[in-house]
């Protein structure tokens, strides 16, 4: 039976779901929370040690603003309300991609990850402003100066997902079968589930679906 270490998300389907339900897209990012709630627990309770939720790619700049600033301030409404009980919980939180958003956003961000640097129940990794080809870039720039041997272990450590062993498991919810720019390296051999759910309605009958699968799987890691 495999050990599930880490599951990595693309929490896709949040505008859909709002638009059907509410007929406004940013209803649909605030019931998201939900899920995000429901899967932190069952990440708990399956003893997963890494859990990486994409918030915010590079990319999602693109859409207008005032989802965006929904969406930031309703980053900002989770962590002030949560951090404090996911800390009792020995959670970590650590953002991956780059922090250049507002100073306030930016200090909270640094507070949080202060605040539960030392847990070790689970470590969320919180991927915001995040792009896995400018990740790639950046650390081939960095690493080009260090003159080290390319290799891929010497090379994975300018990636910020640095000390994160790559996840076990990518899920997609929202019915769409692309990564979107999302850990491209480190799924090299992630076991990939595309869920038709929406990301709101995607709950821990999904999430326990998902890891009990993933168990059976015989994972070859170009063996045989
Ligand atoms: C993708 O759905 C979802 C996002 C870009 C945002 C995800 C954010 C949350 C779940 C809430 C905030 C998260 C935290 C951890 C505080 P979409 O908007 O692309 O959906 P669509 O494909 O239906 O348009």
């Amino acid at each position: 039976m495999n050990h599930l270490n880490h599951v990595a998300i693309i929490m896709d389907g949040n505008g859909r779901w709002g638009l059907k339900h509410k007929n406004s897209r940013n209803a649909g990012h605030k019931a998201g929370l939900k899920s995000v709630d429901a899967i932190i627990r069952e990440s708990v309770k399956n003893k997963i040690k890494y859990l990486t939720l994409f918030a915010f790619s590079t990319e999602n700049w693109k859409r207008p603003k005032k989802e965006i600033n929904y969406l930031f301030n309703l980053l900002e409404i989770f962590l002030k309300d949560k951090i404090n009980a996911l800390n009792k919980q020995n959670i970590k939180l650590k953002i991956i991609g780059i922090k250049n958003f507002s100073s306030r956003l930016n200090k909270l961000l640094v507070k949080c990850e202060n605040k539960t640097k030392k847990n070790k129940q689970l470590q969320i990794n919180l991927a915001l402003n995040y792009g896995s080809k400018s990740e790639l870039l950046n650390a081939f720039k960095k690493f080009r100066k260090s003159k080290k041997k390319l290799n891929e272990e010497n090379f994975q450590n300018y990636l910020q997902t640095k000390d994160i062993p790559d996840p076990d498991i990518l899920i997609r919810t929202g019915n769409t079968q692309r990564l979107s720019n999302f850990l491209l390296w480190q799924i090299a051999y992630s076991e990939i589930f595309f869920e038709k759910k929406l990301w709101p309605d995607f709950n821990k009958k999904d999430y326990n679906r998902i890891i009990k699968k993933f168990k059976s799987i015989k994972r070859n890691f170009g063996n045989v």
